[in-house]
């Protein structure tokens, strides 16, 4: 029998922590034993995996003693402090947080994209889960940049609520039935109200003008597809979704490359779904992305505007492959070659 591993969730009652037990046992992972950490709010609740209900228990110091993979999805100060403890239990940490995702030692990783950097999880016992906006691009870009290079990317995003969590998703199901029936809302997870809205506004403002999303999706990229001169521009925008972001994208090639043999590249490409039939209206929508673990990439067409240009339409389910999907194929990745 193939080895079996001890599995800690931390978040485990979260929108991505929820999601990433469930992708556990639908992929089949190898679990010996499942930890479900959370806060003390959890305590006395149960979540199902493989057919049996599985207390939550509350995250302490002592919660990695024997655990070899850790998921972590609780939020960057829970991961500050508890992965570095986990590490030196001998957990192997993915960590969904921006906790650790710009530290030059810390691997980055879509498996699609690098997974060769796996490897270094070595060095500090944790490995970064990139961006959940960032991962969907990235999937896309690769192809193209191994195949013709690339100088500079402009992405406008269109993100859904459950990025935010679970709070966001019960604020705009509330807010939604609220103003359906003439009643008030009172925005709490956002600062404006986001049913029937776009919040050109996600994470915080910083001094450059841009958000901190708009600058991991910069920083993440550059580090992911190991190429710091990659100029990239991103305006990131909370749309009125459940789930599933959507990204307009506009690459710049350093080669020539038409809207056709794009197409033919990224059919090819690993994880990628080509749904471009405009004719018949068809192009990756929100809707039918969410629950489903590809990215699906469509009105591709050559920019009109410059002399090699591509423009596409990106969706992927941004709980999924933007964050639990992703984190569970790097542990598989980590348990098939170095564990
Ligand atoms: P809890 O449900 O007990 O608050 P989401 O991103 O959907 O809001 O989920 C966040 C996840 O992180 C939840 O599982 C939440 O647990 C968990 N969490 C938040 N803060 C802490 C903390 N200080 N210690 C442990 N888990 C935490």
């Amino acid at each position: 029998m193939s080895k079996l591993y001890n599995v800690a969730v931390v978040g485990a009652t979260g929108a991505v922590g929820n999601e990433m037990v469930k992708i556990l046992e639908e992929r089949e992972f190898p679990v010996r034993n499942l930890k479900l950490l959370a806060s003390e709010r959890s305590l006395g609740k149960y979540i199902e995996f493989k057919g049996e209900n599985i207390p939550v228990e509350v995250l302490s110091e002592n919660s990695f003693k024997g655990v070899e993979i850790g998921l972590f999805s609780a939020g960057g100060s829970v991961s500050q402090k508890y992965a570095p403890i986990a590490a030196s239990d001998g957990c192997v940490v993915i960590d969904n947080t921006s906790a650790f995702r710009m530290e030059p030692d810390i691997p980055l990783v879509v498996p699609e994209v690098n997974p060769e950097e796996i490897a270094h999880y070595k060095n500090r016992g944790i490995i970064a889960n990139p961006n959940c906006s960032t991962i969907q691009m990235v999937v896309v870009l690769k192809p193209i940049y191994d195949a013709v290079g690339i100088v500079r990317v402009v992405v406008s995003t269109y993100q859904a609520v459950s990025g935010t969590g679970k709070k966001a998703i019960e604020e705009l199901a509330e807010q939604t039935r609220a103003l359906l029936t003439f009643g008030e809302i009172k925005p709490k997870v956002y600062p404006h109200q986001i049913a029937f809205n776009c919040l050109p506004h996600i994470d915080v403002f910083l001094e450059n003008g841009y958000t901190r999303e708009e600058m991991k999706m910069v920083n993440e990229t550059k580090k992911i597809m190991k190429d710091p001169n990659i100029a990239v521009s991103a305006t990131t925008v909370r749309v009125p979704v459940f789930y599933g972001h959507s990204e307009s994208v506009n690459v710049e090639t350093k080669k020539k490359i038409t809207a056709a043999e794009v197409r033919a590249l990224l059919e090819k490409a690993p994880g990628v779904c080509v749904v471009d039939n405009p004719a018949q209206n068809e192009y990756p929508l929100a809707i039918y992305a969410a629950g489903r673990d590809e990215t699906f990439v469509g009105r591709i067409r050559e920019d009109l505007s410059i002399e090699r240009g591509i423009n596409m339409w990106i969706v992927a389910d941004n709980v999924r492959k933007g964050a639990a999907l992703n984190a569970v194929q790097i542990a598989e990745i980590l348990i098939q070659k170095y564990l």
